[in-house]
């Protein structure tokens, strides 16, 4: 497709190079210049500098340099023209792209999108079913300004009212589109979102691209309360925050962001005029995740719910921020509460009061954690406890933190801060902490005693990826097939054997329907929360790394007809599973030769 130079040198000379980075990246005005962190590498000290006199960038570290149009194109990773066309939006000049573009492909989803929110917004207000549901939303506090500023909406009960009503209109769209978006069924074309109060999930462009449905009536008891629209090409939850693109200039401007779990509680702060907040869709955080929150500030508050799944998820976000050189503070509400719930409680200026003033710096957090745990009578209690406190501050790096902590552990210790200094020098820090998850090749080998543990983790991770996805899965299923009896734990095998049946019959993987399966009994749900605990993020890479690592490991020990020291189900291995097991190392060898191109 042809831009003419001419159009593209009107943009550069019209748009404003600050604001376009700007939009993204944190910049502070230097002389005459702007500086900020460098996008393109990994950058912690503002190396990016912007000339607004020369209109272009150049990152001192890195190298990187151009003008806003290049900016984008690299930052959003789309093609030159898609760029030129979002400068051009910027500054009021309008480019007109081909049909086949990619960016144009979205358009049209986008829009399919925005017109369905607005469909079950209007449902809402002018329906019977909709007085139920504005009832239920009126109990729960939620007035019609929240109503529209977080544009709730309603999906009838009905199967097919949204299609009929994006079909039949004067310009209709296709099903295969609605498709596309997640709003009907593939076979039946039936709407996928029904008798649910619709909650609309913009991206970071503030684009809705997907819907959370929530039942409002006792008779959905038993129901998931949420479904969210599936995982498709606009609609990736690892890339989505909830109210992330209204909350933007917010968490600029207070240099501080609160992390919640649910977007309820997005709700209730901003209830309580708490605006710079996001809301993850029910997943772990992503990388990506971070990086969309780094561009913004490096201040972070987590408020995460105080069961263990919630302290896990905590744990392992501080770790994450840190690893960015981020800081990380927590925040604790009371009574184990959600801030939706704090604020029905005790009501919005208490919320306010306790959003702004009540969280603790990341490292107070972990130290008390692992103080409530600490028997002083119990030398391996007291051990375990050093052990991990000298964890948390190897992870936070700083002589000041150390220190602190060393005052506060020599009175809980009774122990003076030089003998403290003395062991933490001392203390030999294993790959195998609690925080990291390494599952690198030069490890395997030197596996001697703990092979059977490692051996074990490796495998419930496995479990806990063909849980997350039904992609996972079914490669977990081909290359480790539970048929052959490869699995070291005959637990494992059962939940991974449910999974792969659930994931028979239902495309997205939804906890509770999960667990409410046949198969599924209360020993298997134990073990899954027990894996799910211990959330892990990964992908493909990984999951093939896992594959490989147990394989080998099948593999190396059967060769030494040592696998029954591993094994503790029953059986021994045939000619033929040896035979198989060759076959699968190929294979995953194959794969990991394949990544690496
Ligand atoms: N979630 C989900 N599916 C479920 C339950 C939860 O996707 N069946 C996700 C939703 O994104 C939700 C988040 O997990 O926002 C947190 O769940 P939860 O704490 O149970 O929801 P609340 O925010 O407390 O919602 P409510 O107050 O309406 O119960
Ligand atoms: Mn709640």
């Amino acid at each position: 497709m042809f831009i003419p130079d001419a159009t593209i040198k009107q943009i550069l000379d019209k748009a404003d190079i600050v604001a376009v980075i700007g939009e993204h990246i944190k910049l502070e005005k230097k002389g005459n210049d702007y500086k900020g962190i460098c996008p393109f590498h990994n950058d912690s000290n503002p190396s990016l500098s912007v000339s607004p006199n020369k209109k272009v960038f150049k990152c001192f570290s890195c190298g990187e340099t151009g003008n806003a149009i290049t900016f984008v194109q690299k930052y959003k990773h789309v093609s030159f023209p898609e760029a030129v066309k979002i400068v051009g939006e910027k500054c009021g000049i309008d480019v007109k792209l081909g049909n086949n573009s990619r960016q144009q492909n979205f358009e049209k989803l986008y829009k399919i999108m925005q017109d369905a929110t607005t469909y079950y917004e209007f449902y809402l207000k002018n329906s019977i079913e909709g007085k139920v549901a504005l009832d239920y939303l009126h109990n729960r506090k939620l007035d019609d300004q929240i109503i529209k500023r977080f544009k709730i909406g309603l999906a009838s009960k009905e199967n097919n009212l949204l299609y009929e009503a994006m079909t039949k209109k004067e310009e209709p769209y296709l099903p295969i589109d609605l498709i596309k978006c997640g709003l009907i069924h593939e076979k039946n074309h039936y709407d996928m979102f029904r008798n649910r109060i619709i909650f609309p999930i913009d991206d970071q462009n503030g684009n809705i691209v997907g819907f959370s449905g929530r039942i409002f009536q006792e008779s959905q008891k038993g129901e998931p309360k949420y479904i969210n629209t599936t995982e498709n090409d606009i609609f990736k939850k690892g890339n989505i925050l909830y109210n992330y693109s209204y909350a933007l200039n917010d968490i600029k401007k207070k240099n501080r962001v609160y992390i919640f779990e649910g977007f309820m509680d997005v709700i209730a702060a901003y209830r309580a005029d708490v605006l710079n907040t996001v809301a993850t869709m029910g997943t772990a955080l992503t990388d990506n995740h971070i990086k969309m929150i780094k561009k913004l500030t490096s201040n972070i508050v987590l408020c995460f719910d105080g069961d263990t799944a919630g302290v896990t998820a905590t744990k392992r976000a501080i770790q994450l921020f840190l690893k960015e050189g981020m800081n990380v503070s927590v925040m604790l509400l009371p009574e184990g509460i959600d801030p939706d719930e704090y604020l029905e409680k005790y009501g919005k200026d208490s919320l306010n009061r306790f959003l702004e003033n009540e969280y603790i710096s990341s490292i107070d957090y972990l130290y008390s954690l692992e103080k409530r745990k600490l028997i002083l009578s119990d030398i391996n209690s007291v051990e375990n406890f050093k052990k991990n406190i000298f964890l948390y501050l190897k992870m936070f790096n700083s002589k000041y933190i150390e220190n602190q902590i060393f005052k506060r552990m020599s009175d809980d210790l009774e122990l003076n801060s030089k003998e403290l200094n003395n062991d933490f020098e001392n203390a030999v820090f294993s790959n195998d902490s609690m925080f990291e998850k390494n599952s690198k090749d030069e490890d395997i080998v030197e596996l001697k005693s703990n092979s059977k543990s490692r051996y074990l983790k490796a495998e419930q991770m496995l479990v806990c990826m063909a849980f997350q996805k039904k992609e996972y899965c079914d490669k977990i299923a081909r290359l480790l097939p539970f048929t052959l009896n490869l699995y070291v734990d005959k637990g494992n095998r059962d939940l991974f054997l449910s999974i792969v049946n659930y994931y028979h019959q239902n495309h997205q993987m939804i906890y509770e329907e999960f667990c409410n399966s046949i198969d599924v009994d209360e020993e298997t749900k134990e073990r899954l929360d027990n894996i799910l605990r211990e959330t892990i993020i990964g992908d493909d890479n990984f999951v093939d790394d896992l594959i490989k690592e147990c394989t080998e490991m099948i593999f190396k020990y059967a060769k030494d007809k040592k696998l029954d020291m591993l094994r503790n189900s029953e059986g021994d291995l045939d000619i033929d599973h040896l035979r198989a097991i060759s076959e699968l190392k190929r294979k995953t060898i194959k794969i990991k030769d394949r990544n690496k191109e």
